[in-house]
């Protein structure tokens, strides 16, 4: 597929390379209120400022799922977080301490978290379906002190092996309220109706101090809880302006859960910090309830994720035609790599360039994007944004030529930036073991233009007799043949070729499994890859192991291959 050019219009049209020239990270403080008193609050910035500068009636939060649809103003949420904050306050949290909240996305959900921002709580939020053991090392990891949760969750919560929470705030029906447990039962509802709205429950913090913590898992080991404060909020306004575009009349829908990071910081901190009016809609992915939610609240910008779009994709197009998608003005990806056929789709039926952007739970905010004035190379996930500087670089840290594949490494200093991995500090130097780069993880390259190519997980990359492959380019072409939904690539030790590439495959609706179908597929791959590219072994499955926000999980894959067991397993998907 071809380049594609920038739309002309509605656009942030801002050139990129004389931005890059001019920007300065500090250029933004003097948005926010640290540039007055020294002291800052995110969730004053997002919500509370907005109030302050006279648009208090503007609609912050659209919520619906299929019992409830709600809406609240800037002036709404200001007085429910500070209810919130008073709550949080009342039950003894202090400037630090950690606040977790586990439950569906719901108002409540985004009410909690910014009131127990307010009192300068570090939030860890956790997706609803976690199990046991996976909120179990989550809280003793982080010695939280409080949760927030709904009486369905409350189960998952192993309190008796858990010193250090003393207070469970329950969402949900009164009557449900335990007790026994020597733990402190709160009812959020009768809570919160009891407590008044006071401007001076805020929390007056430094941009240094801490504002969330978000487990990840590795592909070892046990999840990482990575600390992030609240200077991040320079880069989440900043790029949500430039990337997101986000303008005063922009509907704006991120469809990841605040579990997740993209769910925070483009899902809560980005699109409010910007003033815009935010969607969120809850429950389960279904093609007709997305669609709905695009036309029933006049959706412009759109964040989402590669997965959802090959879910609309693999759906049956007469879906898509029952719906007005008219509103739609921007379209973004994160998560995993975009696969050019995927751009190709949003472009033919969507009539939108579909933007990548490349971003890390650590990093905080977007690195390497596709700017809205600059073409897009569908494949690509663009250039750094302004105030950023990545490089391909080698084990030296010496930068590689265009094309060669390496390190996809950051110059350290980003606002954004993690501080620490919670109590692991051999963990958190690991990223900065080649001086002056934080090292992402991921390989790539870089062209003669500037744009960036994934290429995998530096463990993904696969070496067949000799050559260096990476997964994602064959997952791409995988997807392109007619009766693929999905697909996963590993390299499977061979004694003579090393590897041999194996892919697993799902297929779509009105496909079957065959022989033939194998063939047919690894003669496409010839045909368009290369021969050396050919996966050797093709495995069909109904599904492939993917996590929560929908990343294809190859070291399950490896796994399953090898027979060996298959490591952290609380952010797969049910
Ligand atoms: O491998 C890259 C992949 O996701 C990793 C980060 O995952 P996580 O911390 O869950 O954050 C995801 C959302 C911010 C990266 O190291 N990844 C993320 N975005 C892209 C991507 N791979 C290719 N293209 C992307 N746009």
């Amino acid at each position: 597929m071809s380049i594609l050019q920038p739309k002309l219009g509605n656009y942030n049209l801002e050139n990129y390379d004389v931005m890059k020239e001019r920007f300065h990270w500090d250029d933004v403080k003097s948005q926010f209120s640290w540039s007055k008193t020294g002291k800052v609050n995110l969730a004053y910035e997002a919500i509370d400022r907005h109030v302050a500068n006279g648009k208090g009636e503007k609609v912050a939060l659209i919520y619906s799922d299929s019992l409830r649809e709600e809406m609240y103003t800037f002036s709404e949420m200001k007085h429910e977080t500070n209810k919130a904050a008073a709550m949080f306050k009342k039950y003894n949290v202090a400037k630090g301490d950690r606040v977790f909240i586990f439950m569906p996305r719901t108002p409540e959900l985004y009410i909690c978290l910014l009131g127990a921002i307010k009192v300068g709580a570090v939030v860890g939020p956790l997706f609803e379906a976690f199990m046991k053991e996976a909120v179990r090392s989550r809280l003793e990891d982080s010695e939280a002190t409080i949760i927030v949760t709904t009486p369905e969750l409350l189960p998952r919560i192993p309190i008796a092996e858990l010193p250090h929470l003393q207070t469970i705030i329950l969402v949900g029906e009164e009557e449900k309220l335990s007790t026994g447990s020597g733990k402190k039962f709160v009812s959020y509802y009768s809570e919160m109706e009891s407590t008044v709205s006071d401007d001076n429950t805020i929390e007056w913090v430094d941009l240094e101090d801490g504002l969330i913590l978000h487990y990840t898992s590795g592909s070892t080991g046990k999840p990482k809880g990575v600390y992030h404060v609240h200077n991040a909020m320079l880069q989440h306004y900043q790029t949500a302006k430039w990337v997101l575009d986000l303008k005063e009349d922009d509907i704006y829908w991120c469809t990841a859960d605040p579990g997740w990071v993209t769910g925070t910081s483009y899902g809560i901190f980005g699109p409010w910090l910007n003033g815009v009016t935010n969607v969120v809609r809850g429950g389960r992915f279904s093609p007709d309830d997305w669609y709905k939610t695009i036309e029933k609240y006049q959706v412009s910008v759109w964040y989402s994720a590669p997965t959802a779009f090959r879910m609309l994709m693999a759906a049956a197009p007469e879906i898509m035609k029952k719906y007005d998608l008219s509103s739609i003005r921007h379209v973004l990806s994160v998560g995993e790599p975009l696969n050019p056929e995927v751009v190709r789709w949003g472009f033919e039926t969507l009539h939108h360039r579909i933007h990548d952007t490349w971003w890390m739970t650590e990093t905080g905010a977007m690195l390497i994007c596709n700017y809205l004035s600059e073409p897009i190379k569908p494949g690509s996930m663009g250039k750094p944004v302004p105030g950023v500087e990545a490089a391909i670089i080698n084990d030296k840290g010496e930068k590689l030529p265009p094309y060669e594949m390496g390190h996809l490494a950051i110059k350290a200093g980003w606002p954004s930036m993690m501080r620490k991995i919670w109590k692991n500090e051999l963990k958190y130097n690991e990223y900065y073991s080649i001086p002056g780069w934080y090292v992402s993880g991921d390989t790539a390259y870089q062209d003669e233009d500037g744009y960036f190519w994934f290429q995998g997980r530096n463990d993904d990359v696969i070496m067949t007799s000799g050559e260096r492959v990476g997964p994602f380019e064959i997952e791409s072409k995988l997807v392109e043949h007619p009766a693929v939904a999905e697909a996963g690539v590993i390299g499977k030790p061979d004694e003579i070729r090393g590897h041999i590439i194996k892919a697993f495959v799902s297929l779509r609706e009105g496909y079957e499994y065959s022989d033939e179908l194998k063939q047919e597929i690894q003669a496409f791959i010839k045909k368009e890859l290369s021969a050396h590219a050919v996966p050797r072994e093709i495995e069909f499955k109904d599904k492939l192991p993917k996590t929560r926000s929908g990343k294809i999980m190859r070291r399950v894959l490896k796994a399953w291959e090898l027979n060996e067991p298959a490591g952290d397993l609380s952010t797969m998907e049910d």
